[in-house]
């Protein structure tokens, strides 16, 4: 008989196949959970003492020995074994060789399956927190710049198509919105994340008389599971994140999307500092945006993970099955791929250096006070359909004249509509029209300023 795993060989006969051993191993991939497979270990360890199911001072041994194990992995004194199949198993393994025979102890009242379910959500909780706060960065940053630009005009845009006046702040306070909702979801997501399956075991519990509302304290989860089939069978936060993610990278690519357009020589909005754009090596006069068009690109990849990890989990039966191993590549790039690109948008959003004179100019061309024109209308009495028709007529005049609306004499006005008086020039100039929007939500620069002060406040008292 060939030697068979050490961790789990003794009814087996045969060595597992070299290639099974590869094919079936995970730890190339999940020694990224070692931080939280080690805390998890030890708060298990803990309960254990504390309980007698261990002596108290097997417990302080077996504690004192992951602590050991895991100043060995962060100074890259740890080797790992493929043939010990995962983190799990490693760690366990490197302790039994610190501390001796009393290692073999933490594994009571536990299964891997419910050890990984736990680092997982371990480890997950730490990513919200960190993810959470580089968008908390990034909202910063454009409440920050959107604040400088309450009064700067830009065209807004329907159909891509000019439509209305709108200023830059309040476009980049959209942007905030959107953001802030990712926030929340990802809060909400924490939520479900924070239960503790550990104590689930294998999938019906332990003979061993546990104290799990212990080590769920231990460990600050909010409260222990519910029931053990599902706790180690559960993979839906990790979906839930990936769903999380995925808006996520739908919002940051539509802001890509802007920022590409807005810097083309056809919009000419905005300036990137050179450092987000690289050239061209056959075309001197490029400066590609590549860091928005990147983070645009990526969102497919982190829509593709989305669906990785619902495919994996549809049609498995209760409780755990190996197939739960393949949720970690899938989750780890995507919240990879999320760190990149919030970070890659937090430095550069501030750095966006509007064009204003460009903005203003383009808001001009577009008749985008045509709106503002039938709102004079109505106020003079006109019914909203009919003033509709005149403003329609005075934009082709207008058209065919080459000139904004603004810049017709009165009496050219006058023609489509004889009791519009010098006044409407107050409606029809950008500034006008921006500030006339002047209600929650709206566009007036006094709006946008009272916004961003209000946006400021909730970033400030947000807890992460
Ligand atoms: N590496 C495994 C995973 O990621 C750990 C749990 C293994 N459990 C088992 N019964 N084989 O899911």
């Amino acid at each position: 008989m060939s030697s068979t795993n050490s961790q789990w060989g003794g009814r087996f006969t045969q060595a597992t196949d070299e290639f099974v051993q590869e094919f079936t191993a995970s730890v190339n991939f999940d020694q990224r959970l070692y931080r939280q497979d080690i805390q998890g270990s030890k708060a298990h360890a803990q309960m254990l003492g504390e309980e007698g199911i261990i002596s108290s001072e097997e417990a302080k041994l077996i504690i004192s020995g992951l602590d050991q194990v895991l100043a060995d992995i962060e100074t890259n004194q740890f080797s790992w074994s493929v043939a010990l199949e995962d983190v799990h198993m490693n760690v366990e393994s490197a302790l039994v060789a610190k501390i001796g025979a009393v290692g073999k102890k933490l594994h009571t009242g536990r299964s891997r399956n419910d050890q990984v379910a736990t680092d997982i959500r371990l480890y997950v909780r730490d990513e919200i927190d960190a993810l959470s706060r580089k968008i908390t960065e990034l909202q910063q940053g454009m409440v920050s710049l959107a604040s400088q630009h309450s009064n700067t005009i830009m065209p807004g845009f329907t159909h891509l198509q000019t439509a209305q006046p709108i200023t830059f702040g309040h476009h980049l306070l959209a942007w905030n919105e959107m953001m802030e909702r990712d926030h929340e979801r990802l809060q909400d997501c924490r939520k479900r994340v924070n239960i503790m399956p550990l104590g689930s075991a294998a999938l019906a519990g332990t003979t061993f008389a546990i104290n799990r509302q212990r080590t769920a304290e231990l460990l600050g989860f909010a409260s222990p599971s519910l029931n053990s089939l599902d706790s180690v069978s559960d993979r839906d936060f990790a979906i839930e994140l990936s769903a999380c993610a995925s808006l996520i990278m739908m919002h940051l690519s539509r802001m890509s999307e802007e920022l590409i357009l807005w810097t083309s020589s056809q919009f000419d909005f905005i300036d990137l500092p050179d450092r987000f754009c690289t050239g061209s090596s056959i075309m001197p006069q490029k400066k590609n945006p590549d860091v928005p068009e990147l983070v645009r690109g990526k969102s497919g990849r982190v829509y593709g993970h989305l669906f990785s990890l619902l495919t994996l989990m549809k049609s498995q039966p209760l409780a755990y099955n190996k197939d739960n191993q393949e949720d970690k590549e899938p989750l780890f790039d995507l919240i990879d791929t999320l760190h990149g690109c919030l970070t890659a948008f937090a430095s550069m959003i501030p750095a966006i250096e509007p064009k204003i004179d460009n903005m203003r100019a383009a808001a001009f061309k577009g008749y985008s006070t045509a709106t503002d024109l039938a709102d004079y209308l109505v106020r003079l009495g006109l019914p909203f359909r009919d003033a509709h028709e005149v403003v329609g007529k005075s934009v082709a005049y207008g058209i065919e004249q080459q000139k904004d609306l603004s810049e017709l004499s009165l009496a050219e006005l006058q023609q489509f509509y004889p009791e519009i008086g010098a006044e409407v020039f107050d409606v029809l100039t950008l500034e006008g029209s921006v500030k006339a929007r002047d209600h929650l939500g709206g566009t007036a620069p006094s709006q946008v300023a009272k916004a961003c002060i209000a946006a400021q406040q909730r970033l400030s008292t947000r807890g992460q």
